[in-house]
């Protein structure tokens, strides 16, 4: 393992096509959707908007966002006359979780959000990027894009990791393991968990109005889709962990016992998530 060249997500660190990738995107959306969801409902995302999810991942929100922008409830029964033109389109730079996903008004891309032009060539309601532009060193730039993309009166919400309560943890090996975890990924990918502390600011400062943010602190534990998907990242990055000294075996051994025992409760990482809308 290479651990001196300088590595992107997508390269072998976290992604892939495997079934292990899969599952932990679905226990991160399982996680994550219903604050999501709740902040894009109080912003009042509507029939048809035209929506971009970037970095969509295993799709569960771009899904969402479909069904919404048609005007469908959420037992997907048609809300109105049944002739809303909405639209979303899920980008990443790896579709292969994506490629069930199927509706009328959804479009995927293959996509690199540091470099590829405007998806689809016209500007967008929403713009919505979950846990994407922390692991990007060029996160300032690619946020200067998405600003660029939104329509007059659109909605840019920003999702990302913020890792403020893991050193309070009182279980010293869970907190070896997520912070061996936060440590790899800033030396290999250049990840961030401290750039989400300064919202709302980084779209106050690019000329949004109406700035807002949330923070979502999930427990971790019981067996949770919380404990699952940091199982599953803390294995997949394990062998980096290792190769860089960032954790002990016997830690990171305890850590995962700890998270597969139901009666094990701790807070791992926060999301910050922050929202501005496009003068209009
Ligand atoms: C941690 S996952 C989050 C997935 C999804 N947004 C969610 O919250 O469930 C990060 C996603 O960003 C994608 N990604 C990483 N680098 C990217 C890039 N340069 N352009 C577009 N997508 C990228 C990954 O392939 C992955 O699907």
């Amino acid at each position: 393992m290479d651990s001196q060249r300088i590595l992107r997500y997508a390269d072998d660190v976290l992604g892939g096509p495997d079934e292990a990738e899969r599952s932990r995107l679905a226990a991160m959306a399982d996680v994550c959707d219903p604050t999501t969801t709740r902040v894009l409902d109080e912003l009042r995302v509507a029939a048809g908007w035209r929506c971009l999810e970037v970095g969509a991942g295993g799709g569960s929100i771009a899904a969402w966002l479909a069904d919404r922008v048609a005007g469908l409830s959420a037992a997907g029964e048609v809300v109105g006359d049944g002739t809303v033109e909405g639209e979303v389109v899920a980008t990443d730079i790896d579709t292969r979780h994506l490629a069930e996903l199927a509706a009328p008004q959804l479009t995927v891309l293959r996509h690199d959000i540091t470099r590829d032009p405007l998806p689809g060539g016209r500007p967008f309601d929403l713009v919505h990027a979950r846990f994407v532009l922390e692991h990007l060193r060029e996160r300032e730039a690619v946020l200067d894009r998405l600003r660029t993309w939104l329509k007059p009166g659109g909605v840019l919400v920003l999702e990302s990791l913020a890792g403020f309560p893991v050193e309070s943890s009182p279980n010293p090996a869970f907190r070896e393991a997520m912070l061996g975890i936060e440590q790899v990924l800033a030396k290999t990918i250049g990840t961030d968990s401290t750039w989400a502390r300064g919202f709302p600011e980084p779209l106050r400062s690019r000329g949004l109005v109406d700035v807002g943010m949330s923070v979502h602190l999930p427990t971790t534990g019981g067996g949770n889709a919380s404990a699952r998907c940091w199982t599953l990242t803390l294995n997949r990055l394990r062998p980096r962990i290792r190769d860089l000294r960032l954790a002990s075996d016997a830690a990171l051994d305890e850590a995962l016992d700890r998270l597969a025992d139901p009666s094990f409760f701790d807070v791992g990482f926060a999301t910050a998530i922050a929202w501005g809308w496009a003068p209009g």
